[in-house]
Order: C-alpha cells, then structure tokens, then sequence
C-alpha cells in the first residue's frame, strides 16, 4: 500500500523484511546510477527498502512511491472482448475469409472478436482501416497488415517457445503496443555523433551525454547493437588465465556495463535485484531473477534477428533508423519500467488464440491471475 508523498507515512509489504528509510541517508551513496536518479527526483519522498538477498548482502532493492504510481498508470488493461456463445451454424473459416494464412486454426467467431481486439491494443483510433483497406479485408496492400501478420506469428512464438523467460503469463500485442502503432521503447543502430570537427576527438563509441540506452552515462552509447541483436559476450572477468585466451577488453567490460545499466532502468529496479554485487559475475549468489533475465537476453535476440531485422524491408522509410535499420525490439519494450509487463498480469486467459498454434496452447479460456498485489514488487528474501 502507497501514501502520498511526504504526508503519510509508508506501510510496509506484508510479509516482507523491508524497512523504511529517508532518502540522503549516507547508504545511498553506494547505490547504482538508476536508483540515484530516483533519489534526486522523489526529493523529500520516502522511499521504501526492500531486502531481497541474505542479510549483510547488501541486496536491497529501494521504491519510490510516485514512481511505483506512476507503473500502475502505464500498466492498466483493457477490458477484455465480449466473448460470443459457439455457434454450429457458423461456416467454415475459409469459407469465409480468402487470405488468412497464420489464423487458420480459429473459428470465424473467435477471429473477429480477436480483431476487434487488435485494433483496441495497437491502432484504437484508426481501427481496422489502420491494417486494411475496408473495401477488401483480405487484400495485403497496407504494410501494416503484412507486419501484423508478422507479430501475430512472433507473439505466438514468444508464448509458446519462450516459455523460459515469459512463463504462463505470456504476451499479447498489448504488452508491447499500449494502444501506440509504434511501441515505447524500441530501438535502432546508433552510430554516435557525427564528428564534424577533429578537434572533438575520437569518442571511442563512448563518452557522450544523453544517451537513453546506456543509462546517461559515458559508457559506450551503443550497448544494444553489441548484445541485444549482436551475440556478443557479457562478460567482465575472464574464466581463464592469460595464456589461455584471455581475451577480455576494457571495452567489453564497458559494453556490458552499459547493458546492465540499460536493463536496470527499463525493469525499474537496481543492480541487486539479480546480482550480489559482492560478485556480480557468480551465479550461486545471484537471485533467481538473474536466470529469468538470462534467458530475456536470448529471446530478445532471437525476436531481433528472426522478426524485426528481416522485417526492415517491409517497413516504409520513415520508419527506419538513422542508419537505415529497422526498429528493433528491447527490455523496455515489454517492460516499460516494471518488474515484470503489466505487473505480471497475463491477458492470455481471455485471449488463448494468442497463446501458440492449436494444439500447443490450452483449449478452455482459463481465469485471469488476479492482479499483483504491491507487496509483490519485490517479493523479498528473509535473512537469515
Ligand atoms: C493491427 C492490424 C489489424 C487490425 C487493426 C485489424 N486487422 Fe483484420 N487482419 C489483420 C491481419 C494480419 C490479417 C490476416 C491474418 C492471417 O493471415 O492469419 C487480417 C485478416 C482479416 C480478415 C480476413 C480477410 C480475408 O478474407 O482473408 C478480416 C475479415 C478482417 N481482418 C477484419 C478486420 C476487422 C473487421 C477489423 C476491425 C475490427 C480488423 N480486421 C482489424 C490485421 C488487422
Ligand atoms: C515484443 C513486442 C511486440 C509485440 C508482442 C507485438 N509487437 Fe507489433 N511492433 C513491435 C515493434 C518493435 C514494432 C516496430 C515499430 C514501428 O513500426 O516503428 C511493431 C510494429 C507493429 C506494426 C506496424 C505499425 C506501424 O505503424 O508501423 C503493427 C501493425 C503491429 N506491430 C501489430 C502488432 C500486432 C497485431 C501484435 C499482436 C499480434 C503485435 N504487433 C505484437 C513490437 C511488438
Ligand atoms: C534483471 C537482472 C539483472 C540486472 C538488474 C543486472 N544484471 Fe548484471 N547480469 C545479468 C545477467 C543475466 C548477466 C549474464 C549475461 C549473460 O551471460 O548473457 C549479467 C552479467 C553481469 C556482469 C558480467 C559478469 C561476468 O561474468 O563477467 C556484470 C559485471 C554485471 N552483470 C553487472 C551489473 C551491474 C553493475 C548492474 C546494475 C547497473 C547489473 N548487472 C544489473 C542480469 C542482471
Ligand atoms: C516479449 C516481452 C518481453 C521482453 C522483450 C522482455 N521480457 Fe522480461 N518478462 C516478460 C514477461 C511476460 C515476464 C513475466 C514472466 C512471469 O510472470 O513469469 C518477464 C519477467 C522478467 C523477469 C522476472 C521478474 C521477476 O520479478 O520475477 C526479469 C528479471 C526479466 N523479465 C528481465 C528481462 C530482461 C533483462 C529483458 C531484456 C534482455 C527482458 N526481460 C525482455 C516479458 C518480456
């Protein structure tokens, strides 16, 4: 449960170890760069700690209020469809319908409620007019179509064969599209600033201000393209000895801050929600999180490379990056600031089409999960 800022007080989550303390204490010094930006923001705001690891592993995790609000904002879900009776007298799909070619498996009931629901999630202004052309719905003309046709085959594989990452909760178009055409949180190749004069130097790919995916700091400015389409390493220390192939750069150790920096701020949480940062490269002292996050690292890739690059070309220009590429899909773009999409409520119950090809997704229309109640923020760890 939240109070308003400086007027009441904070209740603690039930259940959990937390404790409450006044931003400027000293301890905040020690505290990554996502949670400081919290801190000089949320001003006389009590913010609230969590523990999440052992006690004196200085795993914390630390909320503020108006920021945790703000999360419940963003994450509100639309009323699910209307769900029609089965009717035996309803033709055939294709019967019906000329160009189906990914949605074959539902029945004509089932596809028109899901279209209606397409056009609430991702164009609720320009409705079905946004993919199709009204005069011939099967017609592939519009470029919107053809991606739609697209993410409807990407969302399906997510929640069938990405289980490991986004669990039974799964996706939908919402996840991603909040009822925007174009999703918060999407990314393109960023080759830096144009040098125009030698006098500014050479960047080294690093060291200038402003950049959103790397946490605003002077790490290099590009960390997506090296890990989240690219396959490069994640790696700070070596796990051999020098004579072995020690091949480890500062700059891959840059890299890869910039990428932790970058997933930080788009779960809205700080460096010890999956590390002990006593050693951060040490599995065995991780939190479970990290895991889940590992396997987020290889989805995105794969969403990357077998969907949103190759759909570049579909894409009208003013689409596409400064560099020519097309948008790409991140943490944030699920995520946007939380934890978990939504807060970890699944809208699959009410929309199993979405959920994989028939026969590898469940035949009822089960409930709902209720939504998370705040405590579950940061389910904490008693100490021992
Ligand atoms: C976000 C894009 C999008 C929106 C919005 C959308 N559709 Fe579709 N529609 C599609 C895609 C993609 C297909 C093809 C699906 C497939 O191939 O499995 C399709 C197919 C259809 C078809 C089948 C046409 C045929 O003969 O092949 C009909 C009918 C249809 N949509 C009606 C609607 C209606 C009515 C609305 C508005 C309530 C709507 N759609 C909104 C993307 C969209
Ligand atoms: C994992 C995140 C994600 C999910 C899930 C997702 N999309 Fe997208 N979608 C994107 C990204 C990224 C783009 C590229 C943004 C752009 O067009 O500039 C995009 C673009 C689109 C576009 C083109 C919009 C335009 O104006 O250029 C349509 C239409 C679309 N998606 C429909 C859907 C539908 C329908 C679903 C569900 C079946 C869906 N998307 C699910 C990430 C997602
Ligand atoms: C959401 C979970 C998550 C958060 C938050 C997170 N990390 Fe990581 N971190 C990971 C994962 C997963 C890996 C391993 C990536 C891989 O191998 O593909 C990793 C790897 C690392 C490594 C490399 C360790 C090695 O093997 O050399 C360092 C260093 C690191 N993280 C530091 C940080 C710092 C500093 C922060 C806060 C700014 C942070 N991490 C935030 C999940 C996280
Ligand atoms: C396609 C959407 C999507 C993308 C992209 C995505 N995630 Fe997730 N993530 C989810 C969903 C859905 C869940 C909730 C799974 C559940 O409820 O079990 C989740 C859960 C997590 C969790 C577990 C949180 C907890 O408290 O248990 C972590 C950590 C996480 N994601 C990290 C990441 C990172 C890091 C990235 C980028 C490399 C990423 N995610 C990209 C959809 C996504």
């Amino acid at each position: 449960m939240i109070d308003s800022a400086c007027t009441g007080g904070l209740a603690r989550p039930e259940g959990s170890a937390g404790r409450i303390r006044r931003a400027g204490s000293a301890h905040w010094l020690a505290v990554g760069a996502a949670v400081a930006s919290a801190i000089v923001l949320a001003g006389c705001e009590r913010t609230e700690t969590v523990q999440r690891g052992f006690r004196g592993s200085g795993m914390y995790q630390f909320y503020a209020p108006a920021t945790l609000a703000k999360a419940a904002d963003i994450n509100q879900i639309p009323e699910p469809e209307p769900v029609d009776p089965p009717d035996p007298e309803a033709p055939a799909l294709n019967e019906v319908f000329s160009n189906v070619q990914v949605l074959n498996d539902l029945t004509v009931l089932e596809f028109s409620r899901l279209m209606q629901a397409l056009s609430t999630w991702v164009a609720p202004e320009q409705g079905c007019d946004y993919c199709h052309n009204p005069d011939q719905l099967e017609s592939d003309e519009k470029y919107t179509k053809v991606v739609a046709r697209r993410m409807l085959q990407m969302t399906r594989d997510i929640n069938s064969k990405w289980k490991s990452h986004v669990g039974d909760t799964g996706v939908t178009c919402y996840t991603c599209h909040r009822g925007q055409p174009v999703p918060s949180g999407i990314w393109f190749a960023n080759s830096g600033p144009r040098v125009s004069s030698p006098a500014l130097g050479y960047k080294a790919s690093q060291n200038v201000a402003n950049v959103h995916n790397n946490g605003m700091t002077s790490l290099p400015y590009d960390p997506l393209s090296m890990y989240l389409s690219g396959g490069d390493e994640i790696r700070v220390q070596s796990n051999t000895v020098l004579r072995n192939g020690n091949e480890r750069r500062i700059k891959d150790a840059e890299g890869s801050y910039a990428l932790m920096m970058y997933m930080s701020n788009s779960l809205g949480v700080n460096c010890t929600y999956c590390h002990s940062t006593r050693a951060l490269a040490r599995w065995e002292e991780s939190s479970p999180q990290r895991a889940t996050a590992w396997h987020g690292i290889r989805m995105v890739r794969y969403l990357n490379n077998n969907y949103l690059t190759p759909l570049a070309s579909v894409f009208p220009d003013y689409r596409l990056g400064p560099e020519g590429d097309g948008p790409k899909v991140g943490c944030e773009t699920c995520h946007k600031g939380s934890f978990k999409p939504l807060l970890g409520v699944s809208m699959l119950g009410d929309y199993p089409e979405l959920a994989g090809p028939m026969g590898e997704r469940p035949a009822a229309h089960p409930p709902a999960a209720p939504p998370a109640p705040q405590a579950s923020v940061a389910p904490a760890v008693k100490g021992r």
